[in-house]
């Protein structure tokens, strides 16, 4: 097992290891002053882990109730929010008990910001069941709900009390959802590792569980260290993300967040050597490695509209967006680039 520190405005462990659920009730206990435990999930991976967990935190001594919602992005909105709520004060949290998201980044979302505004806040541990929960979601803080304007529009940063990252959950994983996280891995590789982006260049999607998401979890430890607020150098972990987000719009979100943020990060690798900002070499290999784990590089989308969406992004700040740019791989830079130049620059990488 490898357990990651976090120190950030709260400190916390991530662990990460195989059969590690079943020591989630002892873990919680550790946590301190607890009484009950409310996990938060949804359809698809309760019926999978739900009793686990549950049993392990009855088997530690704690009172236990669960909420459980349909499975999916479209869940992630403010009536589940407020049901969620309810559902907390009618089962009588007080403020030293505990909420555990056990899922992946909609539970994790959904149950984070729940924690957030429950009491004015609440303790919860993360408990990720898919692989981009595991090296990106769950770690870190940030939590929110979707709104009618767009994805992740209301939200609070509130760091987990503890991650709990058992690899058992991530062994069947659908191949979207295991995409989903393939593309945030490399994402990372391009940003900070090369030394790991050559070892998934030479595993592709057979890579070393452990030792990749661990590498990946430590690299976010690091950032969210540094800029807990996203106020800087976390902007780094978009890259790819703001012109993705505009191909997954543009398809209706029928194409899954990792093909879509594969084909954003594509497209910026294209235009950056383009535009004289990384070396064709470097490029090439950051859409080598995509390919390498099957996915998109290309769309259909013209820049004009993928422009529009990219415009309607809350990443977009005053009259700039600030896009992530590969340099070499493991060194990238944050671009505040004017919105009517925007279009041209996707235009540039298509
Ligand atoms: N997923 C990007 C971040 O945590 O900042």
């Amino acid at each position: 097992m490898t357990t990651i520190e976090v120190n950030a405005s709260q400190s916390y462990q991530v662990q990460i290891g195989y059969e590690i659920l079943d020591t989630l009730g002892q873990q919680v206990a550790a946590l301190g002053k607890a009484c009950k435990v409310c996990l938060i999930s949804e359809t698809t991976v309760w019926p999978l882990y739900g009793s686990d967990a549950e049993q392990s935190l009855q088997n530690a001594g704690f009172e236990t109730c669960h909420f459980v919602f349909p499975a999916g992005e479209q869940s992630k909105n403010g009536q589940v929010f407020l049901e969620v709520l309810n559902f907390l004060a009618e089962s009588k949290l007080s403020r030293t008990d505990v909420i555990v998201a056990l899922g992946g980044g909609v539970v994790g979302d959904l149950a984070g910001f729940c924690a957030a505004s429950y009491l004015r806040g609440i303790r919860f541990v993360q408990v990720p069941t898919t692989l981009l929960a595991a090296v990106d979601s769950s770690v870190g803080g940030k939590t929110a709900i979707d709104l009618p304007s767009g994805k992740n529009l209301a939200g609070a940063f509130c760091q987990p009390s503890l991650v709990l990252c058992d690899l058992t959950c991530l062994e069947s994983l659908p191949e979207d959802i295991f995409l989903d996280g393939c593309a945030e891995i490399i994402k990372t590789a391009i940003l900070f590792d090369p030394e790991m982006f050559e070892e998934l260049m030479q595993d592709g999607p057979a890579f070393h569980r452990e030792r990749v998401i661990a590498r990946c979890v430590a690299h976010k430890r690091d950032i969210v260290n540094a800029d807990e607020f996203d106020r800087g150098e976390r902007q780094k972990l978009n890259l790819g993300h703001t012109i993705g987000h505009g191909v997954e719009a543009m398809s209706k979100f029928t194409l899954s967040h990792g093909k879509s943020v594969a084909i954003g990060t594509a497209i910026v690798a294209r235009a950056a050597v383009k535009m004289g900002l990384c070396s064709w070499e470097t490029g090439e290999k950051c859409q080598r490695l995509l390919t390498r784990f099957q996915l998109p590089i290309y769309t259909d989308f013209s820049a004009h509209d993928l422009c529009k969406m990219v415009l309607s992004d809350k990443k977009r700040s005053g009259g700039t967006v600030n896009l992530i740019i590969p340099q070499e791989i493991g060194e990238c830079m944050i671009r505040p680039t004017p919105i009517n130049e925007i279009e041209s620059f996707i235009q540039a990488g298509l």
